[in-house]
């Protein structure tokens, strides 16, 4: 008989633990409070994963029940998380999209009067939701090109001694990723018309330049797309130059270009400019070691803080005063926030240009662990 209770315990505390975790993708987390769904696009750009952690425990800490789940870059697997979240009674749902795919499920969101928070990509074609916060990325592009304006003293350049660059871009799948390279051209384009810049493959002037721009995107920002490209441009179009420069989007493509430049003999001793941006810790590593040379600071902890504010706010019906963050609209920079079907309320965080001199300051500023400045020889 004693046998039979505690088989029969054992399965009741084994249900309740499995019932009580139901849809939560972490053990634990907040109370039995308002419900917020958080939605990340992939987990190959690391950046997403510390988003995802971040989102979560801010979440808690204002006492909602929290859930973050990641979409491995498949729009239909995140479609179908965001229904969970529907299902399980979301009052929020933060959502990094990984195309426009997600206006379907955000239109079911709407349906359900369920907020939606467009969280450092635009949700593209959808009126549906009100609110999205990211950082100022044409200022983020604009960071990449003073990058390389001073890596090469292009101040000092001219058409009789010109430099060789060549163009990568993020995906063309993420609105970001135009606004990232045309905040890079905004500073590099009148070297090129002057010809102290000469640029060695595809040269869209802007991201408008279609053709050219599907030329040099990056798929889904996979490294090995970006690695291949440069491989071939090595010994293609850039064969018989050496490369001063390369325009790379984030750091995830910036290690992968810089990985294909150290298997040619050429840069051997001497690797082109390569910008980037998230300071993941191993570029961090990699720029504090020589090696990249730039990326840009966008204190994802603050974002994610910022959107849980927002969250708190739209949630209680409140006008949202988010700080550390601007109102586009009221910095002239409305058009941040046209989803192509309505102008949302878009907020943005100002990001920091990270050199060697100042590669610390993403640690100085918390945003990164004992642990991962150790496994990243960040000493
Ligand atoms: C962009 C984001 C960048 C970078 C990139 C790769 O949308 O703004 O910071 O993370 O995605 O995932």
């Amino acid at each position: 008989m004693k046998k039979l209770f505690f088989a029969v315990m054992a399965v009741v505390i084994v249900a309740g633990t499995v019932f009580a975790g139901a849809g939560s993708d972490n053990k634990g987390g907040g109370s039995g409070g308002t419900f917020v769904g958080i939605a990340m696009p992939e987990t190959h750009v690391l950046r997403w994963i510390k988003d995802g952690a971040s989102l979560k425990k801010f979440a808690e800490a204002k006492g909602f029940r929290a859930q973050d789940q990641y979409a491995n870059a498949d729009q239909n697997l995140q479609n179908t998380q965001i229904q969970n979240f529907l299902t399980q009674g979301a009052k929020a749902i933060i959502i990094g999209c990984v195309n426009d795919g997600v206006a379907a499920a955000v239109a079911d969101a709407a349906r359900d009067k369920v907020t939606v928070i467009a969280y450092d990509r635009i949700i593209p074609n959808s009126a549906d939701y009100d609110y999205y916060i990211t950082f100022n990325n044409f200022k983020v592009g604009q960071f990449q090109g003073q990058g390389i304006e001073r890596g090469l003293d292009l101040k000092s350049a001219s058409a009789a001694a010109p430099k060789y660059i060549t163009l990568f871009a993020g995906s063309p799948t993420d609105g970001n990723a135009f606004f990232f390279f045309d905040g890079a051209m905004s500073v590099l384009n009148p070297y090129i018309e002057s010809g102290a810049l000469i640029v060695v493959g595809p040269y869209p002037k802007t991201s408008k330049d279609t053709a050219n721009f599907q030329r040099i995107a990056t798929e889904n920002w996979q490294a090995p797309v970006a690695k291949t490209r440069m491989e071939n441009l090595l010994n293609g179009d850039a064969k018989d130059v050496t490369l001063d420069a390369v325009l790379a989007p984030n750091d995830t493509l910036a290690r992968a270009i810089i990985e294909a430049c150290k298997a040619d003999a050429k840069y051997a001793s001497k690797l082109p400019i390569v910008t980037g941006q998230d300071a993941e810790a191993a570029s961090t590593a990699s720029i504090k070691n020589g090696e990249q040379y730039m990326t840009v600071f966008k204190d994802t902890t603050k974002l994610a803080e910022a959107a849980i504010a927002l969250a708190e706010a739209a949630v209680k019906g409140a006008t949202p005063n988010i700080p550390g963050a601007v109102l586009a609209s009221s910095i002239g920079l409305e058009s941040i926030g046209d989803t192509g079907r309505k102008i949302v309320r878009a907020y943005l965080l100002d990001p920091v240009i990270i050199y060697r001199e100042n590669w610390k300051d993403p640690v100085n500023a918390g945003f990164y662990t004992q642990e991962e400045i150790d496994q990243n020889n960040l000493k």
